[in-house]
């Protein structure tokens, strides 16, 4: 059996603060691990969980069906890519993590500004990537894309076959210069290794650790 600890989740669960009540959740997955988490023993707080993958829409919903917390957790399809169908200052928290190294260079200022749009003023956007550091950015089957900044790749360990994956690979300074573009003050970043998961229920996990890259991000109080 797997071990599911994974550093960049606790960091992204222990950076909620204290009196938050509505946290907003991109790119669900893991089985909804992370929100699950969130919700137990808060009753105060209710979760919007989203993800563009309609298999992960369902799966999750099953799990948060069969844990009870149907009431605080909200799972729905959305893209993080696109225009968020929420007001302005309506989250005290939003936490992305290994979602926005999927969006080209291109879309990525635009999905910030509108994460930063739908945060509450003194809010944090908790931030994992992958890291440039990865050896999936440096593999003979890598193609990097200067129009993107996506590399093509072929993942040859974390599943039973060799699967095909397209992913931003950020520094630390360049995934915190978007942030900082769009207005963020950044808390905190930081980098290091975590091995991942190739499955929504963690069964699988990489045989290597990768690198990862961590901010966490403030909108300023005006
Ligand atoms: C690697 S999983 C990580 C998920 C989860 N946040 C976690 O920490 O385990 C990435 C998830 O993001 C979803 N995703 C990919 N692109 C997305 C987008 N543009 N908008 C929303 N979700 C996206 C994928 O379908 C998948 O469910």
């Amino acid at each position: 059996m797997a071990d599911t600890f994974s550093i960049s989740e606790e960091h992204g669960l222990a950076a909620i603060p204290e009196n938050s009540k509505l946290i907003y959740s991109v790119g669900v997955s893991t089985a909804g691990a992370a929100e699950l988490r969130m919700a137990d023993g808060h009753p105060e707080r209710h979760i919007i969980a989203t993800t563009i993958d309609e298999a992960g829409v369902q799966h999750v919903t099953e799990r948060v069906q069969a844990s009870g917390n149907s009431g605080q957790l909200e799972i729905k399809l959305e893209d993080v890519g696109k225009p968020l169908p929420y007001p302005e200052n309506h989250f005290d928290y939003i936490y992305a993590r290994l979602v926005l190294h999927y969006l080209p260079k291109q879309d990525l200022p635009a999905a910030v500004a509108e994460l930063k749009r739908v945060l509450k003023p003194g809010g944090k956007l908790f931030v994992v990537v992958r890291s440039d550091k990865t050896p999936d950015a440096v593999r003979d089957t890598s193609t990097f894309d200067p129009a993107t900044g996506l590399t093509d790749y072929i993942d040859p360990y974390t599943h039973k076959v060799p699967v095909h994956k397209k992913r931003m690979f950020h520094s630390q300074g360049g995934i915190s210069q978007f942030l900082s573009d769009a207005g963020f003050a950044i808390e905190r970043a930081t980098s290091y290794e975590e091995r991942l998961f190739g499955d929504f229920n963690r069964t699988i996990q990489a045989e290597h650790f990768d690198n990862l890259v961590e901010v966490l991000a403030v909108k300023p109080v005006a």
